[in-house]
């Protein structure tokens, strides 16, 4: 029978500085991984164990799978040791990828913060790559410091593209910085979309996730529409461990994406 844990073989080919401490790893596995944006998959970092990541590339390229980390400990720290050249393994994809049938039609309106844009990313570029099936895609960004903002590098291309809006925020600014200053929901004063009708989407951290959720509700998103990145703890990526546990789901198969109106009666479910 088939190892279920049995990573594949990937070559990292090209390693891109995101900001001081986030990196984005362009992989070429040995097979094509199908993943669909919103799944994730188990990285193993050879000789240092494995973690969980979203790959931030499109699910229409196949050839490569791009992983946009942030550095926090062990594992990762083993991950920023390693370059072009290098391999590593994959396994999975798991858990459930949004329901893009859902969305066609509509406004999407996407929040992320921090690393938290990775795994929107890929959402982004799914969404874009054919966007005639949707009617808007509003994209909305904070990080702490400009320094911080992931894909400085791709901003410019998407705020030029057509049907996308983007605006972004930061905690602190420098002297150099234009746009808004403060936390993310501050871009949220004005929902320039139709709320009855809208598709939400959130990625960031805890405390940012449960203020975002909170100002959607507010101004009128309904609980199915709001689509959350419940990014819990785990450990076996299958449903058989545990560690993943969310009220009545298992993150790790359920999710990671998870609506509003599913968890919204757990106790504290952004903790
Ligand atoms: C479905 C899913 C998708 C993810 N996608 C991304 C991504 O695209 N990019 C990215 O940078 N990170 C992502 N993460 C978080 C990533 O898995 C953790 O940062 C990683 O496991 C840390 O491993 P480590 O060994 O370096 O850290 P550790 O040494 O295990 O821990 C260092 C610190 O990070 C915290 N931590 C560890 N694991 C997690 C976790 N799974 N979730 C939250 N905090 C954790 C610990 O509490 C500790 O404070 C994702 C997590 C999940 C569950
Ligand atoms: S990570 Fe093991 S059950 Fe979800």
């Amino acid at each position: 029978m088939a190892n279920i844990y049995q990573p594949i073989s990937a070559e990292i080919l090209e390693v891109i500085e995101e900001t001081p401490n986030i990196r984005t790893f362009v992989l070429k596995p040995e097979q094509e991984v199908p993943f669909l944006a919103g799944q994730f998959v188990e990285l193993t970092i050879p000789g240092h164990g494995e973690a969980p990541f979203t790959p931030s590339s499109s699910h229409f390229e196949r050839e490569t799978l791009e992983m946009t980390i942030m550095k926090v400990g062990r594992a990762t720290s083993a991950l920023f040791k390693l370059g072009p050249g290098d391999f590593v393994g994959i396994r999975g994809p798991y858990g459930q990828r949004y329901p893009l049938e859902k969305f066609e039609g509509r406004d999407i309106y996407i929040v992320g913060g921090g690393v938290g844009l990775a795994p929107l990313r890929a959402l982004f570029l799914a969404l874009t790559h054919e966007i005639h099936k949707y009617k808007r895609i509003y994209l909305r960004y904070g990080a702490r410091t400009p320094a911080d903002i992931v894909y400085k590098r791709l901003i410019p291309k998407w705020e030029k593209m057509d049907k996308v809006d983007v605006e972004l925020s930061v905690d602190a600014a420098d002297e150099k910085w234009m746009k808004k200053v403060g936390v993310v929901t501050c871009l949220m004063d004005e929902i320039p979309c139709d709320e009855k009708t809208s598709i939400a989407v959130v990625c960031g951290p805890p405390i940012m996730m449960k203020f975002v959720t909170r100002r959607l509700l507010e101004a009128g998103f309904d609980g199915r529409n709001v689509y959350l990145s419940m990014e819990m703890n785990m450990s076996c990526g299958l449903g058989q461990c545990g560690h993943c546990k969310l009220g009545p789901y298992f993150t790790c198969k359920d999710g990671p994406v998870l609506t509003w109106d599913q968890i919204k009666d757990i106790p504290d479910p952004f903790v």
